[in-house]
């Protein structure tokens, strides 16, 4: 493997996101030696604005001149040559986000980008592409590293592995992340003292414990006393988007209801649905929010470089989004064996659930990739036959789009746990072909 002058390629690289990318990565830069950076996407548009972020990023750090920056809709220009491929695409963009949030919402169920009906939804759109998308890296750089980040993270992951079981492709969500540094920095610990063990699937986990080499012990204990006294607070780079506090407040009040585990805060959504849907307004939810907030201010700040205005040109925070992708990527080239919260086949990681599920687990990634963590214990029933059911839902789904098949679909949206009856879900799934009319495979 190539360790200096080495080609990024960011697929999707339109997405809001990639400005952290590579402000992670420019920090990084003496750990991952790179002298290419591509963006590879499909909209010509949103791939030209961040060009120009991106090369006034370059210029910022005065690397205008040592790295290479392109922009292209061509996978062979793009992948060609390349050593990591971040990928980040949301297939039929926020419109279509907005579609899979409204139409349960019109029902009365959850409308969420990952979760329920939306998730499924979003998660039919965006197989075929992924596959795609992979497809296109094995055939031009075939020894690239893929580090995903596209949702729903299980069901890409589940319909990748199906076509292309052996592959370089790590499957990554911030969300664990994200949990540990709220909880580190509104309680005052220094995470990088911790061990944290986690298991579940994606968006639908739990932590066993948190050790901390500073005092030796397993502190997950206080930390769920602090839930249930104080609640949890934001982060201050979150503090004018009232969603994550809303999704803090539920994490403390699952922990607080359920006592012995830090839950994943998307759980909100299986256990409180109707609370969930009674927040949420069906006229404007999370894609309109981020549609009037990080998309346009991710305009703005092309629309100012286009046209100098020199003052405050960068606005995004994303917390560890960025650095947390990009350390794994130091990871594998220095064979640092850093650990993280990986999607893996189960394979006896969690040793009472069926071998074949997607679940997310603690790994190292070193050279040869992810080396999952075996918890070796069983896990608890409420946990479990939580976990059985969306994960058998979710395998119905994957089941549905390789054999295009009305009835798999029909079970799965059935089985979702945002679902009260078949009624509902049937109603859902009729709705949602027709609005996904291009996007899904013809079911029959
Ligand atoms: P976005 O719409 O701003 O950006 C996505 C980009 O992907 C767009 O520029 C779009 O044109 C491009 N795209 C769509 N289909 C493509 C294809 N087939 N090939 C190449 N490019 C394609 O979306 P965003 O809000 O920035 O999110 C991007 C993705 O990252 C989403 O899937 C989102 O759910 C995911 N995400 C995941 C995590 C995680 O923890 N796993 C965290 C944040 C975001
Ligand atoms: C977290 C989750 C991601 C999800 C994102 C949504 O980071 O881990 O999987 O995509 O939140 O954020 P948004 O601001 O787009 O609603
Ligand atoms: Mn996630």
């Amino acid at each position: 493997m190539k360790t200096r002058n080495l080609k990024i390629v960011i697929a999707g690289g339109g997405s809001t996101y990639t400005p952290g990318i590579v402000q992670a990565l420019i920090k990084s830069r003496e750990k991952i030696n790179f002298n290419e950076i591509c963006l590879y996407d499909i909209d010509k548009a949103r791939v030209e604005d961040m060009y120009l972020i991106v090369k006034y990023q370059l210029e910022s750090e005065g690397l205008a001149n040592e790295v290479n920056l392109s922009a292209t809709l061509d996978p062979e220009k793009a992948f060609t040559n390349s050593d990591f491929v971040f990928s980040q695409i949301r297939v039929g963009g926020l419109k279509m986000r907005e579609i899979d949030e409204k139409i349960p919402l019109k029902h009365g169920i959850v409308g969420q980008e990952t979760c329920g009906l939306g998730g499924f939804s979003y998660g039919l759109r965006t197989i075929g592409e992924i596959i795609k998308l992979v497809g296109y890296i094995l055939k031009y750089a075939p020894n690239a590293w893929i580090l995903n980040y596209t949702n729903p993270e299980t069901i890409v992951s589940e319909a990748v592995r199906r076509v292309y079981p052996n592959i370089r492709m790590i499957n990554a969500c911030d969300m664990t992340i994200s949990i540990e540094e709220t909880i580190a920095r509104d309680y005052g610990y220094d995470r990088k003292n911790w061990i944290p063990i986690y298991y579940g699937l994606n968006h639908f986990g739990w932590y066993h414990s948190i050790y901390d080499i500073s005092v030796d012990r397993d502190i997950m204990p206080e930390i769920l006393e602090r839930l249930k006294s104080d609640g949890l607070k934001a982060a201050d780079f979150n503090a004018g988007d009232k969603t994550w506090q809303e999704a803090w407040d539920m994490l403390a009040k699952i922990s607080t209801n359920f006592p012995g585990a830090i839950p994943n805060n998307y759980l909100e959504y299986y256990l409180y649905s109707e609370e969930t849907v009674e927040k949420m307004n069906p006229e404007y939810t999370r894609a309109n929010m981020i549609m009037d907030g990080r998309e346009k201010r991710t305009k703005e700040m092309a629309n100012k470089i286009r046209q100098h205005v020199d003052d405050k040109v960068l606005d995004f925070n994303f917390g560890e989004h960025g650095q947390y992708i990009v350390d794994m990527a130091v990871s594998i080239l220095n064979n640092d064996h850093g650990r993280y919260m990986l999607i893996v086949e189960n394979k006896g990681a969690i040793p009472n659930l069926r071998d074949d599920a997607m679940v997310e687990v603690p790994a190292y990634v070193g050279r040869n990739g992810v080396e999952p963590i075996s918890l070796r214990f069983d896990i608890p029933d409420f946990h479990k036959g939580l976990m059985e059911a969306q994960n058998a839902s979710e395998k119905l789904l994957v089941d549905a789009y390789f054999e295009k098949s009305y009835n798999k679909a029909l079970q799965a949206f059935t089985l979702n746990q945002t679902v009260p009856n078949a009624n509902i879900a049937k109603d859902v799934l009729d709705e949602f072909i027709l609005a996904n009319k291009g996007y899904w495979p013809e079911l029959n």
